[in-house]
């Protein structure tokens, strides 16, 4: 079996204005009214409360287990929600996937972060990823602080770090188009100031990358 497991080079950086464009609200908006879309595997909602949603339902919905767009939208003034696996949801954004995954070598997901209310409270605090993560400020403004790389890498200590008394490394006002390389490990917390649309790029230091045929197909179809 051929593999070719490379190391791959990915720094903390953090660059003003390296994407611009990247996602805007009407985009998004235009998303979630596609209802096929908001699957519940897809759709995140960081609902403290956990609660349990159930919608009526008609006989030509092929997939049942999608959230009403207008159910998306009230939740979205109470809490954080992230849409995953959305890497070809807009031409710029399968495009800067594209790019990373040229650069990188590795295959990348887009997470869609959105938080309409800054005094919403963040569900994850301090924490840390185990993937990498380029991150693009798409609508509003975000603090993030970084902290140097934790020595214990356990599931276990993910979220429940204290970094009260830790200087950051790196402490930021993202804007829009505004991007930050988070690498794997490394302890982050994002703060909303704004109501604040953003995507995430995560991607696994580890990778097989002898397989291209597993990459996500990036031709953008046009007609
Ligand atoms: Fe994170």
């Amino acid at each position: 079996m051929i593999s070719d497991f490379k190391e791959c080079k990915f720094l903390i950086d953090y660059v003003e204005n390296y994407c611009p464009n990247l996602l805007t609200w009407k985009e998004f908006a235009d998303l979630i009214n596609i209802r096929p879309l908001l699957t519940q595997e897809r759709v995140k909602l960081l609902d403290p409360k956990k609660r349990i949603f159930k919608w009526y339902t008609h006989g030509w919905m092929k997939d049942v287990n999608t959230y009403p767009p207008s159910l998306i939208r009230s939740l979205l003034d109470e809490i954080v929600i992230y849409l995953s696996d959305m890497s070809r949801s807009t031409k710029n954004i399968n495009d800067f996937a594209s790019f990373l995954e040229d650069q990188y070598e590795r295959h990348i997901d887009a997470h869609i972060y959105v938080c309409r209310d800054p005094n919403i409270e963040h569900p994850f605090a301090a924490h840390f990823d185990m993937q990498h993560n380029v991150i693009v400020q798409c609508e509003g403004k975000t603090n993030f602080k970084v902290w140097k790389e934790v020595e214990d890498h356990s599931i276990e200590k993910q979220i429940q770090l204290d970094m009260s008394n830790e200087e950051p490394i790196l402490d930021v006002i993202m804007e829009v188009g505004d991007a930050i390389w988070i690498p794997r490990y490394y302890p982050h917390q994002a703060i909303s100031l704004t109501p604040r649309l953003s995507v995430s790029f995560p991607f696994n230091d580890t990778e097989n990358t002898a397989h291209k045929d597993h990459f996500e197909d990036r031709n953008w179809v046009t007609l």
